[in-house]
């Protein structure tokens, strides 16, 4: 995929002063704190003018990547579903916010929580360019959301690439004001990485417990039965900028954003078969597919006498829905 017109241009007009060489090197330094956890000197992981700048040119076009394909995978679950108030929690840049008005054009309010200053003002900066007037006349609001803050209930809550940098006690409570907040559908994303997908089992089966229904990814709500050295995650594959290009010469010319998440609604979404939790194999004359279902993980075969099947399953991918079984 592609990043929207406007925030593409946006971005380039923002970095195209800063020196690539720079760059490169305070992304590196970024993605080592995000990779180890470890802030030595730091008190988080965004603080300066330059994490700013390192986060909006190598992180934010991918987790708008990721935050658009599970947006897909919610639509797909609430085809009718059409919100029209953002709370997006630890906004960052306001990567969330572009990537919900690219799917749901009739938002009329959005809010966003976020602790850093600097993101603020990039965010803020970035949202003068976009086509969107709600992307425009979005509401900021400096706050550091493990300490008290309040605000009305949104019809879609949203925390991404938020968690991880939390404790585990501000996360229970995070999670539990979030769902509060919910008056349609809580969406938490992190990284797709065994540490990540901890993290989302551990607010999924919270979510459960305040009588959130998952939409999406999981097609049921009973316990995850993904294997304890497995992970649950998609990935989103991203034409890479070119200032990115330019940094990574040599290298290929796109990045699969890998992610985790899940999306727990008030109201049931459509009743979804079986999830592909990985590349679909394609054998001669079948294709085998790793389906998440209410029955557990397991395999499924379609074969080509099943001529209609076949030629549909040639289309699905991972993280698609697999069709019933007739
Ligand atoms: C990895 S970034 C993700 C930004 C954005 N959600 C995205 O998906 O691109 C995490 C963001 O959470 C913010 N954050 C972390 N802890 C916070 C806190 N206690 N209060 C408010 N914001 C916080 C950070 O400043 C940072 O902007």
């Amino acid at each position: 995929m592609e990043l929207p017109e406007d925030l593409r241009y946006a971005l380039e007009l923002e970095l195209s002063t800063l020196s690539p060489k720079r760059l490169a090197k305070l992304a590196s330094e970024l993605s080592d704190r995000y990779r180890t956890g470890k802030q030595t000197g730091r008190k988080s992981f965004i603080e300066s003018q330059g994490d700013v700048d390192a986060y909006a040119a190598f992180r934010m076009p991918a987790t708008f990547a990721a935050v658009y394909s599970v947006l897909k995978q919610v639509q797909e679950g609430l085809p009718d579903w059409n919100p029209q108030t953002l709370l997006d929690a630890g906004a960052g840049p306001g990567t969330v916010m572009w990537a919900v008005a690219a799917i749901y054009n009739d938002l009329n309010s959005i809010t966003l929580l976020e602790r850093e200053e600097c993101m603020i003002a990039l965010g803020k900066k970035l949202a003068k360019h976009a086509s969107s007037i709600s992307i425009q006349k979005a509401e900021w609001v400096k706050t550091d959301i493990t300490n008290i803050w309040e605000t009305t209930s949104h019809d879609i809550v949203t925390a991404s690439y938020v968690l991880g940098e939390l404790n585990e006690q501000h996360r229970n409570a995070f999670l539990k004001k979030l769902w509060m907040l919910t008056r349609g559908t809580l969406i938490i994303i992190e990284p797709g990485t065994p540490a990540g997908f901890s993290r989302i089992k551990q607010a999924r089966e919270q979510l459960i417990n305040e009588g959130g229904l998952l939409i999406a990814p999981c097609p049921h709500n009973l316990s995850c039965p993904m294997a304890i050295d497995n992970w649950c995650h998609f990935y989103q594959r991203l034409s890479r900028s070119r200032l990115h290009r330019q940094i990574k010469a040599g290298e290929l010319s796109y990045e699969d954003e890998k992610f985790s998440f899940i999306a727990v609604s008030r109201k049931m979404g459509e009743a979804v078969s079986g999830r592909i939790l990985r590349h679909p194999q394609i054998r001669k004359g079948h294709i085998e597919f790793e389906v998440c279902c209410s029955e557990g993980i397991s395999k499924r075969i379609i074969t080509r006498k099943d001529k209609e099947l076949f030629r549909n399953a040639k289309n699905l991918s991972w993280g698609s829905i697999l069709p019933p079984r007739k």
